[in-house]
């Protein structure tokens, strides 16, 4: 039998990691993207430079790579047309973990009604607005949100377009940013009451085949868990994760029958793959936030947390393949390497010398072909005695990684 093809839509850092945990266990991995050079590209066996909004683009490169009933569509990011992803799965094409779950995904708004109407997870009280006077309603109205808010685009991801809402007079900015930053061209926003959580977390979760290497996988082992990952974001987008974050087991035990029921209902009856699940923890009470049909950016911190990341856990679950306890570091975190600036070409790393001497340190530069403000370029793993010890050291090490513009030799000379 031919090696089992995973065709990646997105090529991103998270996408990277996926196809070296692939690449191990001997599939073919062809890498999409709308752009050229992307990080998962760049270990990948074949690419597709490809707008995967367009549906015949997608197509396409669907039917050159892989065929149904064989190989696996492994959906990396939220803006593909998703549509097109359901109408391949009924023509026998296999979507991980489901194109229902990627669909679902994709914006905000269908992700939350289920969550929230269907499965009665608590969540943020929310609102969906289609316009400036519509988003003051919705957060200021009898029904509304209240203040404080958080207002985001249904279509965006990495905090892009989200706001702090304080006061009323901020709402008119609120939606100028969220439109202004958006994917898509249907201007729509929820607003969810901002919740002043304690601590929020990742719960990594494993759905997995009905049949795993050749036996049957009772209901109640279908879904396996990560321990809790903590982190910690600025301006929507994650800063640091770590392991472990203490949390009490009656907290653990009603953030895991959420995360089970809702990936279990998107995943469907034979979908698999790994899954983020974020909730935010106040006081004696875990509330639904969002969920990510693939593995998270906070779950990096897998990379050097335990023997199992999360990215060979969703290769696994996505070839049926065991699963067996993972083990765990005593405790371990990541920290982003961010652009400072717009970088038009591949940056340069000076610091990572210093950030490698580190026992205990590992780095990885994601090899994006461009930067600009903000961009996540690398990450800073660490393991330490403790969570705030492995923070500190993953936090210095990510600090000493500057991101420059390259000195080509040519400049140089100019220079000199
Ligand atoms: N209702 C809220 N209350 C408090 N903080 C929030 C709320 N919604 C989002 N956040 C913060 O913003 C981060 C990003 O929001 P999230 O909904 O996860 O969007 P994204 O899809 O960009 O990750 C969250 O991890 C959390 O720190
Ligand atoms: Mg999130």
């Amino acid at each position: 039998m031919h090696p089992p093809t995973l065709l990646l839509l997105g090529s991103g850092e998270l996408g990277k990691e996926v196809a070296i945990s692939a690449k191990r266990l001997g599939c073919r991995v062809v890498a999409v993207d709308s752009y050229d050079h992307a990080p998962a590209m760049q270990v990948s066996d074949a690419r597709e430079v490809i707008d995967m909004l367009h549906a015949p683009s997608l197509r396409r490169a669907v039917r050159r790579h892989v065929m149904p009933g064989e190989g696996f569509i492994v959906p990396e990011i939220e803006a593909i047309r998703t549509e097109e992803l359901l109408a391949l799965e009924r023509r026998g094409y296999s979507v991980v973990p489901s194109a229902r779950a990627a669909n679902l995904t994709m914006n905000r708004d269908a992700i939350r009604d289920l969550a929230a109407s269907r499965l009665r997870l608590p969540t943020a009280r929310f609102a969906y607005a289609q316009s400036a006077a519509e988003l003051q309603a919705s957060i200021t109205g009898k029904k509304g949100t209240g203040l404080p808010a958080v207002v985001k685009p249904v279509m965006s991801s990495s905090g892009k377009g989200q706001s702090d809402v304080k006061c009323a007079g901020d709402i008119a900015a609120a939606w100028d940013y969220a439109v202004s930053s958006m994917r898509g061209d249907r201007p729509r926003v929820i607003a969810e009451e901002f919740i002043d959580f304690d601590y929020e977390i990742t719960l990594l979760t494993i759905r997995q085949r009905p049949i795993v290497a050749g036996k049957r996988v009772p209901e109640a082992r279908r879904t396996l868990f990560v321990r809790p990952i903590g982190h910690r974001q600025e301006r929507g987008d994650y800063q640091e994760s770590w392991m472990p974050c203490p949390m009490k087991p009656a907290l653990v035990r009603a953030a895991r029958r959420m995360a089970r029921t809702i990936t279990a209902e998107i995943a469907g009856p034979s979908g698999a793959g790994l899954f983020g699940v974020e909730f935010f923890v106040r006081g004696n009470g875990v509330i639904f936030s969002e969920l990510s049909p693939r593995p998270h950016d906070t779950g990096m911190v897998t990379m050097i947390s335990q023997d199992l990341s999360e990215f060979d856990l969703h290769v696994r679950a996505i070839l049926g393949l065991p699963i067996p306890p993972i083990r765990y570091e005593k405790a371990a975190a990541s920290a982003v390497i961010l652009s400072p600036g717009p970088i038009a070409g591949p940056p340069d790393f000076p610091g990572v010398e210093k950030a490698l001497a580190a026992p205990g340190v590992q780095v990885r530069l994601f090899g994006k072909p461009s930067a600009r403000k903000y961009r996540r370029m690398g990450v800073a793993l660490a393991v330490g005695p403790s969570a705030a010890a492995a923070r500190k050291a993953a936090t210095r090490a990510a600090s000493l990684v500057r991101v420059v513009p390259r000195v080509t030799p040519k400049a140089a000379r100019r220079a000199r």
